[in-house]
Formats: C-alpha cells, sequence, structure tokens
C-alpha cells in the first residue's frame, strides 16, 4: 500500500510505501530514502511506532534532526570540511563552523529517491549523485534497501562511482522501544554496548584521534544500564558534546542491545561499519508524528558507519571506495519482545 505522502520543497509528489512482514510493520518515504514509521508488537502484542519522524517531507525538510534518514555521501563529521584523494583536494559546505556535517545542506535526506524495485517485505530507493554533488569526486549510483524479516530490519546499501570517492552511508534513525510518543521513557531504555573504546572528540566534535578506553568512565556500556544514568556525569566528554554523542568500536556483533523496561521490547544492531554513533538527541527540540513534542533526549540513534573525520586518520579504517569497485554495507536491527 502506498501513499500520497506530501510535496518537497521542489514540489515533486513524495510517497510513503509500506513493507510489512510478520507482525512487522515498516513505512518508508522515497523523500531521503526515510524510515518514517517501525511498528514492533510487545508480549501482549501492543504495537508501538519506535522511531521517532514527522508527518510530511516538508517537515523534515525544515528540520536538521536527519530523523529516520539515508545520510551520504558521508555520515558524520570531516574536519575543515575538506579532505584528498590521489592528491587533490576536495571542498564540501561547511555546515558547522569550520567542518563538514552529514555532507552538507544538500545532502542525500533531502533528495527525491526512486523506488526500484517493492514487494511485500521489502523496498529498494535508488538515487544518481553526480560528479561534484556536495563536493564529492565521482558520478554514483546508490541504491539502498529495507528488508523486513520475521523479528528483523536489514538495511543494505550498495553503491559505486567511476572515481575514486568516500562512501559512507548511514541511517539516522532515533529509536524509543517505549514508543515515539513517550518521550519521557527514552532515557529510560537500557543500553549496552561490548565497544571497549570510543573516540573522544574536540569542542567542534571533531575526533582527537585517540581511542580511550571505556573502563572507569560514563561511556562504559559493557554492562546494561539505562542510558540516562550517567549522561549528566562531569566527564569532559559529556561536557563538551552535551551528553553522549560518540562513536564508539563495533567490537563485535550484536554491537549495540537496547531494551525498553516497561514494554519489554530488545533490539539488537549488527552492522558490517567499524564505528558505531551514540546520540542520545541532546539537541532535539521539535515537534514530530500527530503533534507529538521530541524535547531534548527523547530519542537514542545507533548510527552504524566509518570512525567520524576518518579521511583524516590514515591509522583508522577508510571510507574510501576505488573507481568501479563496490561498496556494500548491511546493518540488521533485530527485535524480540
Ligand atoms: C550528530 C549530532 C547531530 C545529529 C543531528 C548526529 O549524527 O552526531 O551531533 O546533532 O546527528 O544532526
Amino acid at each position: 500500500m502506498n501513499t500520497f505522502f506530501g510535496k518537497t520543497p521542489l514540489g515533486e509528489d513524495a510517497y510513503l510505501y509500506t513493507i510489512c512482514c510478520g507482525q512487522l510493520q515498516a513505512n518508508l518515504t522515497d523523500f531521503g530514502a526515510t524510515l518514517v514509521n517501525l511498528f514492533v508488537p510487545d508480549a501482549a502484542g501492543n504495537m508501538a511506532d519506535v522511531v521517532l519522524g514527522f508527518d510530511s517531507p516538508a517537515a523534515y525538510a525544515a528540520s536538521d534532526t536527519y530523523f529516520g534518514a539515508t545520510v551520504g555521501r558521508n555520515a558524520n563529521r570531516i574536519r575543515n570540511a575538506a579532505f584528498i584523494i590521489n592528491n587533490k583536494t576536495y571542498r564540501l559546505y561547511a555546515n558547522e563552523g569550520e567542518n563538514n556535517l552529514h555532507s552538507g545542506p544538500d545532502g542525500y535526506e533531502r533528495r527525491l529517491w526512486k523506488v526500484i524495485r517493492q514487494q511485500e517485505d521489502r523496498i529498494t530507493f535508488s538515487l544518481h549523485s553526480p560528479h561534484g554533488d556536495q563536493g564529492f569526486p565521482g558520478n554514483a549510483d546508490i541504491t539502498v534497501s529495507y528488508i523486513l524479516e520475521q523479528d528483523s530490519l536489514h538495511i543494505v546499501y550498495d553503491a559505486v562511482s567511476d572515481r575514486d570517492t568516500v562512501f559512507n552511508l548511514t541511517n539516522h534513525s532515533y529509536f524509543n522501544l517505549a514508543g515515539h510518543d513517550h518521550p519521557e521513557k527514552a532515557m529510560e531504555q537500557i543500553l549496552s554496548m561490548p565497544a571497549r573504546f570510543f573516540t573522544p572528540a574536540d569542542s567542534q566534535s571533531i575526533p582527537t584521534g585517540q581511542c580511550q578506553p571505556v573502563e572507569g568512565t560514563p561511556f562504559d556500556f559493557r554492562l546494561p544500564k539505562p542510558i540516562g544514568r550517567d549522561i549528566g556525569q562531569d566527564h569532559p566528554s559529556l561536557l563538551l558534546q552535551a551528553g553522549y554523542d560518540h562513536n564508539f568500536e563495533v567490537f563485535c556483533n550484536p554491537c549495540a542491545y537496547l531494551t525498553d523496561p516497561g514494554s519489554g521490547r530488545c533490539m539488537s544492531v549488527s552492522t558490517d561499519c567499524p564505528g558505531i554513533q551514540l546520540y542520545a538527541a541532546n539537541y532535539t527540540d521539535t515537534v514530530g508524528k500527530g503533534g507529538v513534542p521530541y524535547p531534548k533526549r527523547s530519542g537514542i540513534c545507533l548510527e552504524t558507519q566509518f570512525f567520524p573525520d576518518a579521511v583524516h586518520h590514515p591509522e583508522w579504517k577508510q571510507p574510501i571506495v576505488k573507481a568501479g569497485e563496490k561498496y556494500h554495507s548491511v546493518t540488521t536491527y533485530r527485535f524480540s519482545w
């Protein structure tokens, strides 16, 4: 079932596409190849929509929250909004101070993607991103597929470019397993992550290059704890980023587990990416689907990606893909209830 979702800022028609499998249902829009709703049951069969979102393309376009969106070509930050490939400097928009965040103001989250395949339980969006788009080299063809299984949502990214380029795509969903309409419960969600270290960042949220052990810090999620338990601690990294907004190593898979203690809904995250950004919606303050207020900290992002600013850290795994080489990445959110 596909329904009209609204006009994009460019006057194009955007649609909402529904996919289902078992008890899971997802609604996606071609505007930004965005996950708008994700319905998950609890043990008693009560459904909740567990992601934050908006009711129209216009509302998505007016916001800088990236709710549920496909972020690219490069997720997260690039210092000084520039990088070098093959001795050539490529300049991006400086849209966060002197740096680049999520590729710039005209990111993939604001494009109308094409639907190239749809079945009951899956959908594939495609986007052509020309050479020089946002400042990145290479004509690129990109697809993002959302595939539901009985208990899982797989997000599959494929891309190819005719020049060496950066590919580092992520999904920017904000999860609240109590339901998006219970923002007061978001920080009570229990998180665990096996990561042994995270990458501290400076006052502009650019990684310092350090890999800091989580042990003895509020960044230690190796044992499950409510996200809100230590977020207010007087730790330099929490003060600089106003809460959790940090990249953790993906030490093993699943690399994160989230539980809503009230409903018993659980979610695990598995990925082939080297990093996962934990962002606790520190800067969110908006009104979302159905007029629900989403104040600060009303959801949790677990964005799978390369380490932020990896292009300036040769010691970290590089998001550089050679001309003609295939970029392929899969992240799976698995639910239990
Ligand atoms: C970043 C945050 C940013 C948010 C919304 C996250 O991926 O880490 O710093 O505020 O996206 O733009």
